[in-house]
């Protein structure tokens, strides 16, 4: 069921009305909380320049990083409100509070055209345990609720579902609505071909993943350290790489089941080491040695994975292909993302979960060239996986 979205409310129910904006500004800063990458605030602003557009009032609510309940400088927000300042070119209002009676006084003298950002929702008791009475209060702060955050929806806070029990109407922000049609899309409804490539360390962490995409893809390819515990499955020798010694037998069924469906990296980058990993070398999974790990997929993979998304019509990707803050151990990764990049120039939808594969698409210079990249890691991983988000689920439905 598609939810309703702060487009499909009427000019009532928006002009003059404070617009309570739940958004996911947990964006990374450095030492000197200086922000590193402003992407996620980047891809809120068409909902907060739609609402004041339309004459709303935007009071908006972010968490940042994990500070336990309580207050802590190291994760306030007042970085992100002059980012904000300066990429919305309005006054943005920066209160040091949340449901304090300084923070609802600020909501009542918000004057059109400002925006109010109140701080790290986070810093409360209340938030992570979604307690009722933070719930009621936060609704109190504004005349009706848009959840922008897709980045925090598989989290049941106060702020994310809580408040939606009791502010009326509660709506898909644009960014929310643009993650959910995108996701949403390549599982329901895909252009065929439809090929996912999962990556990263552990099979543990992708299994419920592989299990809903399974059924559903053309072809699964799949790289990252994972391969190594496929490769044990096959009997093949693995040397120092990571693998999951419990979870072989799931690996071994996985295989049965897949069939043809399912391609492994043929070849792989070894080292001794990560430290040495100046000493690389591509060998065959057949002939990696004792000594050493597999750290990337190797050349021979890397140029078949990007046939088969050159194929495709639908891609979906997450996970690297090996440890890529590490060069050479970069190369597998950096393949990927530039197939991804041609194939959607050829007219293909291109989709990059979040977390370390956006990470590795943005460093690489082609977040531009892919259909979407999501700013959810944990989120798009469990929407991917089948999971409901609950930050989704309490919105209003469309009609
Ligand atoms: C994220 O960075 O994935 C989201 O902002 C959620 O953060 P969390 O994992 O701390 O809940």
């Amino acid at each position: 069921m598609r939810k309703k979205t702060v487009r499909d409310l009427d000019d009532e129910q928006v002009r003059d009305k404070r617009a309570l904006v739940r958004v996911d500004f947990n964006v990374p800063l450095d030492d000197d909380g200086r922000i590193t990458d402003d992407t996620r605030i980047r891809a809120s602003l068409p909902t907060i320049e739609l609402l004041l557009e339309r004459k709303a009032r935007p009071v908006i609510l972010s968490h940042l990083g994990r500070p336990k309940g309580k207050p802590d400088p190291k994760y306030s927000l007042q970085p992100v409100s002059q980012r904000l300042q300066e990429l919305t070119g309005c006054e943005v209002i920066f209160v040091e509070s949340t449901d304090s009676d300084e923070a609802i006084q600020a909501c009542r003298n918000l004057q059109p055209g400002q925006i109010l950002l109140l701080e790290n929702t986070r810093f409360l008791g209340g938030e992570e345990k979604n307690d009722p009475r933070l719930a009621r209060a936060l609704a109190e702060l504004g005349d009706f609720f848009v959840n922008d955050a897709f980045g925090a929806a598989h989290r049941a806070h106060a702020s994310t579902v809580g408040v939606a029990e009791h502010l009326r109407p509660a709506v898909a922000g644009l960014l929310m609505q643009t993650e959910l049609d995108y996701l949403g899309g390549a599982l329901a409804n895909p252009k065929r071909p439809f090929v996912a490539i999962l990556g990263g360390a552990k099979i543990s962490g992708k299994i419920d993943v592989i299990e809903q995409l399974l059924p559903k893809v053309d072809g699964l390819l799949i790289g990252g350290a994972m391969a190594c515990t496929f490769y044990r499955a096959m009997g093949l020798e693995t040397g120092k790489s990571l693998v999951e010694e419990d979870r072989v037998p799931m690996a071994k069924n996985l295989i049965e089941r897949a069939g043809m469906r399912l391609t492994l990296p043929h070849d792989a980058m070894v080292a001794p080491s990560l430290e040495r990993a100046k000493e690389a070398k591509a060998v065959s999974r057949n002939a990696i040695p004792s000594d050493q790990a597999m750290f990337d997929i190797g050349p021979q993979t890397a140029a078949s994975f990007s046939r088969a998304i050159a194929s495709a019509k639908t891609i979906i990707w997450n996970g690297p292909m090996g440890v890529f803050e590490t060069p050479p151990f970069d190369a597998g990764t950096r393949a990927i993302a530039e197939a991804m990049a041609s194939a959607t120039e050829k007219g293909a939808t291109t989709i990059v979960g979040g977390g370390d594969s956006a990470a590795a698409v943005s460093e690489a210079g082609l977040e531009k060239k892919m259909s979407h990249v999501s700013t959810g890691g944990g989120a798009s991983l469990e929407f991917l996986e089948g999971k409901k988000l609950p930050g989704v689920e309490i919105l209003d439905e469309a009609d």
